[in-house]
């Protein structure tokens, strides 16, 4: 049984998805049901308030544009960008602006926003140096970046045994490597923005996830992603990959995401832009 084309009834806890939606939008809404408490809550400690002026980039389905656009209010203004925007016309209702930006060579405007936040998206691009210096130069002097990227290596790591699903974590994480994904993004960030000469601070949190709720199904959907690469590099059998998926779908299995690392930095009152 392909367990991805299982009924999204089996997903416990009401996290309920629409059975026309397409698998990468899936895949961004269950990333946020595993990362949005820990955002929202950085937010809330970051201070963001009604008339700040916000963008999100590299948006994905956009919850955390939402978030910010109800917190900002009718004073405020949240610009959410990404490659693609078709996922992100829902916002227009909550007065978000949706721009379609390539955060690798488009520019934005310089001192124009109060917080930017970006999550898991740095830590695939090849030159990150430059993409942080861009985000920077778009901050108001005094204004905050909040970037947020992963350490992979505890991921999977569970009471079962010690190298549960660890062929799985190798085989995806490296050839995610190889097209340039950085499984240590998150550490990067802080030292990105401290170069640029932020007042940076960082912390990391897991998740606990439970195989079968709707944080399972991303690495679920994350394997099926995988699995035509995995089979063409020779890495894990089809048998394997279905064994794998099994045991992510089990109610009786637990084990830890990534670490997410939140890089919080703060651009000096009255600073040039990096890189001007
Ligand atoms: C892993 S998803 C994360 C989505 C969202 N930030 C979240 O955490 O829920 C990465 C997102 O970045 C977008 N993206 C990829 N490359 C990009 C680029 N060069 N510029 C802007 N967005 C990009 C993708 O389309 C995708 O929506």
């Amino acid at each position: 049984m392909n367990l991805l084309e299982s009924s999204t009834d089996d997903i416990s806890s009401g996290y309920v998805f629409d059975p026309g939606w397409d698998r990468e939008t899936e895949r961004l809404r269950t990333n946020e049901a595993l990362w949005d408490p820990g955002t929202v809550a950085r937010f809330d400690q970051i201070g963001v308030a009604p008339g700040w002026s916000c963008l999100e980039v590299g948006a994905g389905y956009g919850s955390a544009a939402q978030w910010l656009a109800d917190r900002v209010g009718p004073g405020g203004r949240v610009v959410a960008t990404d490659l693609e925007v078709e996922r992100l016309g829902w916002l227009s209702g909550h007065q978000v602006e949706v721009w379609c930006h390539d955060l690798r060579s488009d520019d934005l405007p310089a001192d124009a926003f109060d917080l930017i936040h970006s999550r898991m998206l740095i830590q695939h691009l090849p030159d990150r140096e430059a993409a942080i210096a861009r985000l920077v130069r778009a901050l108001r002097p005094g204004g905050t970046l909040f970037l947020e990227d992963t350490d992979s290596l505890p991921l999977f790591r569970s009471f079962r045994s010690t190298d549960f699903l660890q062929d799985v974590r190798e085989a995806g994480y490296g050839l995610m490597a190889q097209a340039g994904h950085e499984p240590r993004g998150g550490h990067f960030d802080l030292q990105a923005a401290r170069a640029l000469g932020l007042d940076a601070q960082a912390d990391g949190r897991v998740v606990m996830v439970r195989g079968g709720s709707p944080q399972a199904r991303h690495y679920m959907l994350w394997l099926d992603y995988m699995r035509p690469r995995i089979l063409a590099a020779g890495l894990l059998t089809a048998e394997r990959i279905d064994e794998a998926l099994a045991e992510m779908a089990d109610p009786e299995n637990y084990w830890l995401s990534q670490i997410l690392i939140s890089t919080i930095a703060r651009r000096p009152s009255g600073s040039p832009g990096a890189g001007r």
